[in-house]
């Protein structure tokens, strides 16, 4: 069979044509890699996929979302799952997804936090994790959309410590977390948490 093709393949390769044919078929590959690869990227970028997918993030951490002001404020702007936990391209993007699958694993293998009690006691890991993440890329994701620079009407209080944060180089986390779930509790907050 694989004779048979390849005997039949080898005129055209070898033919004047030949180059052109393999970047046709060079192309057309990457061409069905890139497709199915964003198609993955935006089936799973929005928020219904992240929220409601699993009751693991339905029970928990969506239900603590809802109401809170990144969910519900004056302008309608909201910032959902992916806005303050997902890079928006790129690199980090890929890296970002690619970790996720780790919650597939969780999920389907190991149980590990399919109960409200498990998720609970795995809360502050993950928090960790997500603290961790938020300072190493210098709060991205908030910078995306937050400019305090352009912040017109910051309260005194607000303008002296934001002008602390960036003479020390702090995350935004490091004082406005818990902002979207509930405050995870077991050791210490993100300003003290001493990044390896
Ligand atoms: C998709 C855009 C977006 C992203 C991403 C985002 N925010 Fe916001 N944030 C908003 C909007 C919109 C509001 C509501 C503004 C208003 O109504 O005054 C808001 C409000 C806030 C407030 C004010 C809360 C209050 O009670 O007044 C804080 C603090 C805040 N965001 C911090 C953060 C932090 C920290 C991050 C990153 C972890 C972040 N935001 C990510 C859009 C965003
Ligand atoms: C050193 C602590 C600290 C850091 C770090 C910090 N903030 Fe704040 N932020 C505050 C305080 C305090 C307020 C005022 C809260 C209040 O008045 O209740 C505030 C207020 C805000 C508000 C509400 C609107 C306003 O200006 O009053 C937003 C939005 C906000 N911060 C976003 C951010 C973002 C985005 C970052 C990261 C780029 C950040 N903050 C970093 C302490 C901090
Ligand atoms: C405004 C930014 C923001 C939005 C929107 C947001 N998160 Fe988070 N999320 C955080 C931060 C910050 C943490 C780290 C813990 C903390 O400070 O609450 C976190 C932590 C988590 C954790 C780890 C468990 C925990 O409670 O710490 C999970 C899981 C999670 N988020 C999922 C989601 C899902 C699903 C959505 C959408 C329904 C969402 N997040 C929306 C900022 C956000």
């Amino acid at each position: 069979m694989l004779n048979k093709i390849s005997e039949k393949l080898r005129p055209w390769c070898a033919g004047p044509r030949g180059p052109l044919l393999l970047l046709c078929i060079g192309l057309l590959v990457g061409l069905g890699f890139v497709g199915s690869t964003s198609a993955v990227l935006i089936a799973t970028g929005t928020e219904k996929f992240c929220a409601t997918t699993c009751h693991e993030m339905e029970n928990n951490v969506y239900a603590e979302f809802k109401g809170t002001i990144h969910d519900v404020n004056s302008s309608g702007v909201r910032a959902t799952c992916v806005d303050c936990h997902v890079p928006r391209t790129g690199i980090p993007l890929y890296f970002r997804k690619i970790n996720a699958a780790r919650d597939l694993w969780g999920h389907f293998v190991t149980g590990s936090i399919n109960t409200r009690e498990k998720f609970e006691a795995k809360r502050y890991e993950m928090a960790v994790r997500v603290w961790t993440y938020m300072k190493q890329s210098d709060s991205r994701e908030c910078k995306a959309c937050h400019n305090m620079d352009k912040a017109e009407t910051s309260s005194e209080k607000a303008q002296v410590r934001h002008t602390r944060a960036k003479a020390e180089n702090m995350a935004c986390i490091d004082c406005h977390y818990a902002i979207a779930h509930n405050e995870p509790e077991g050791g210490p907050g993100p300003q003290e948490l001493v990044i390896k």
